[in-house]
């Protein structure tokens, strides 16, 4: 057993390496009190996306300098630290490893517990971070929407959370990327998609139509009347889950269209002919500010029916890549206030990958352990050396 027990609000080190930020950040409760991140963007954007080995590689190369980095900021030491968090899961295996290593390794150097945190929980609690006090009303509905996930989480409290909803197929982030691969723009493609239809967004009416069981959003150019149209997958669905392929499938057709070829070619192919035979800049507004526009109000459409399910519901808490779009912002703004619901955001720093939210998950489960008076373990935090020796990466973790 190490020499450090679980105090009710230690100082936590939070190191996150799950994807292509390296990040590290001292926490206490959910006062974060320094923090450092490490964008990779620049190495995997000729590329089109993350590369797994390269994302490794910059994860060693960092690592030690994003901690210090957020030591320094919280003019701390290690020796000041009471704890050890890492990011266990989900995500990319051999980025995780790094993480896991390293917060390994100062846990049994340092003789300090480590805490082992689920990148989605850290999600989750981003929007408390600097909170004076822990102001979740109950029930609270997550709505998580990255990369790598798009999820539905009932809170009943802090210890009973249930997935109600998530996407059949692509995540919600990964579609904006995919999307803006297709019409020629640089990878990541949420925050362009995001800032063409934000510099557009007045040019254009939208309207909701339902043709034959299916809904339709249509977008229609105000001067020059030209309308592009496209389906919400699963808005007449029972379920509260999402779906991004139908959408990125419908788009597809719809470039095809406007490139003047046949919507029987796949994605790559049509993405080429875009390259080779170029689209112009009022279609890639047009089509930008649409599929923007469809891909939030699919998440809108799923809400309406959980509130409907759950007329309980007390606030809406949001986290995730995709929660920096300022649209996306306005609109859950503008719905939580139509359905009396509190709402909580984190700040544009922490809607995307950090450290800081994975401190504060960390923090909780603490909390949770102390007050609920069962064995540390079952809430992921380790005091045997043993255990933390045997804690391995878990890529595929699910909420
Ligand atoms: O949470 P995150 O940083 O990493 C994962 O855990 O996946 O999310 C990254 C995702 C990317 O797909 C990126 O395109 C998307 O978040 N994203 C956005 C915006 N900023 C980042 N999507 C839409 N609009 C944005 N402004
Ligand atoms: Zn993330």
């Amino acid at each position: 057993m190490l020499k450090s027990h679980v105090k009710m609000e230690p100082t936590i080190l939070a190191i996150e390496t799950s994807c292509d930020e390296t990040a590290a950040a001292v926490v206490k409760g959910m006062l974060v009190l320094g923090q450092e991140t490490y964008s990779q963007l620049a190495k995997h954007a000729s590329f089109g996306g993350v590369v797994p080995s390269i994302a490794k590689l910059e994860h060693e190369l960092k690592i030690d300098e994003v901690i210090n980095s957020a030591l320094n900021r919280a003019q701390m030491t290690l020796d000041q630290m009471d704890m050890i968090a890492v990011t266990i899961g989900p995500g990319l295996a051999i980025a995780l490893e790094v993480g896991v290593n390293k917060a390994k390794n100062l846990a049994l150097e340092l003789n300090k517990p480590l805490i082992a945190v689920n990148h989605m929980a850290g999600h989750l609690f981003s929007a408390l971070a600097n909170k004076l006090s822990l102001e979740i009303e109950y029930p609270s509905l997550g709505i998580l929407v990255s990369g790598g996930h798009s999820e539905f989480i009932l809170m009943q409290s802090l210890d009973s959370m249930v997935k109600i909803g998530e996407t059949l197929d692509d995540a919600c982030g990964e579609a904006f990327d995919k999307f803006a691969r297709l019409v020629g723009l640089p990878y990541p493609g949420g925050p362009e998609v995001s800032k063409i239809s934000m510099k557009v967004r007045d040019e254009y009416k939208l309207s909701e139509k339902n043709i034959n069981g299916s809904l339709i959003l249509n977008a229609k150019h105000i001067k020059t009347s030209k309308v592009l149209s496209l389906p919400i997958p699963l808005a007449y669905d029972k379920s509260f889950n999402l779906s991004y392929s139908g959408l990125k499938t419908a788009v597809k057709n719809l470039v095809a269209s406007e490139i003047g070829v046949s919507n029987l070619q796949n994605v790559q192919d049509i993405a080429q002919l875009v390259k080779e035979k170029g689209l112009s800049a009022s279609s890639v507004e047009h089509l930008c500010l649409l599929f923007e526009s469809a891909a939030f109000l699919q998440i809108e459409k799923a809400l309406e029916k959980v509130i409907k399910k759950n007329p309980d519901l007390k606030a809406i808490i949001l986290g995730g890549g995709v929660v920096a779009n300022s649209y996306f912002r306005d609109q859950m703004s503008t719905f939580a206030e139509r359905h009396s619901l509190n709402l909580h955001i984190p700040t544009f720093e922490l809607s995307t990958d950090n450290a800081a939210m994975i401190g504060i998950a960390a923090g909780m489960q603490c909390q949770l352990a102390q007050s609920n008076n069962k064995r540390a373990e079952e809430y992921g935090i380790f005091t045997v050396i043993e255990d933390i020796k045997k804690l391995d990466r878990q890529p595929g973790l699910s909420f």
